[in-house]
């Protein structure tokens, strides 16, 4: 079937409507690229994340108090001793189970809602399209506006439960100035590692729509709410860089937890700047 074709029903090049020409695309610039290389980072960020969830070990290095963002809170009777901050109010864990389930579901909904990714991933894993005037593989385009996909909306509500996170991550980043050697205060490479992760899941966070609706949506008059003017105006101007604060979030998780994960498992030790 060539591209100039109907079919019944159908939408983008195969619909009624399209200019009867040949070609799928007139773009001639390297349209390709973009949606490529986000698929690639996407697909290894999911078999990253998949692989070291259900490792269930070296997520806590405890010489140095550093907790891998992608196990904290760690509250299993399973965590290791010392890597619970928050007490260990769920039970043992099989070890089929992540022992950071909960913090799976919170961050990968947070995440998978997000409406940057879900632009990519529509793009770029989907081809739905995969670029601005390049046609998409599907007889059909519905939207979102079916089960599952509907699901999406709950995007706001993992906000919170991000912010939340966000919070322990802080807590975990300042329990990071810790002394060996019976110290108690000290810092290491590690230390910088993971208060440049927090500083990037906050960027992320703070930048989302969701949060920049929480913050001034719903005013029909901001002179009456200076301060939310205030708040959304800065929301505003991060929710701009969004999308790269989204990406860059997704690698300095990945090299906090690598870093933290080769500490533990004793491949290395950290690089100490005091003590
Ligand atoms: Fe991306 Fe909310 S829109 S995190």
């Amino acid at each position: 079937m060539t591209a100039t074709s109907n079919r019944e029903g159908a939408t983008g090049i195969f619909g009624p409507t399209r200019a009867r020409i040949a070609e799928r695309t007139l773009r001639t610039d390297n349209w390709w690229l973009s949606p490529l290389t986000t698929g690639l980072i996407l697909l290894f960020f999911i078999a990253y994340a998949t692989v070291r969830i259900f490792m269930n070990r070296w997520y806590w290095a405890p010489e140095y108090h550093y907790l891998t963002p992608i196990y904290s809170p760690c509250v299993s009777a399973s965590c290791e001793p010392g890597s619970s901050h928050f007490g260990t109010f769920l039970p043992e864990m099989p070890v089929f189970i992540p022992i950071s389930l909960i913090t799976f579901v919170v961050l990968a909904g947070f995440r998978g809602t997000c409406y940057y990714y879900r632009k990519a991933g529509w793009r770029s894993l989907y081809l739905a399209p995969a670029a601005c005037a390049v046609p998409e593989p599907h007889k059909k385009y519905t939207g979102e506006s079916k089960l599952p996909l509907t699901g999406l909306n709950l995007h706001r509500y993992f906000f919170y439960g991000a912010v939340l996170f966000g919070l322990i991550n802080i807590y975990d980043a300042v329990r990071s100035f810790h002394g060996v050697d019976g110290q108690a205060f000290g810092f290491g490479l590690g230390t910088v590692i993971i208060w440049i992760n927090v500083v990037c899941l906050w960027l992320y966070t703070l930048s989302c729509h969701a949060c920049r609706h929480v913050v001034g949506g719903r005013l029909k008059h901001f002179s009456k709410h200076p301060l939310r003017y205030r708040y959304w105006t800065f929301v505003s101007k991060l929710n701009t860089r969004h999308g790269q604060f989204a990406m860059i979030s997704l690698f300095t998780v990945i090299a906090t937890d690598a870093y933290i994960m080769a500490l533990s498992a004793g491949w290395f030790g950290d690089l100490r700047f005091v003590n």
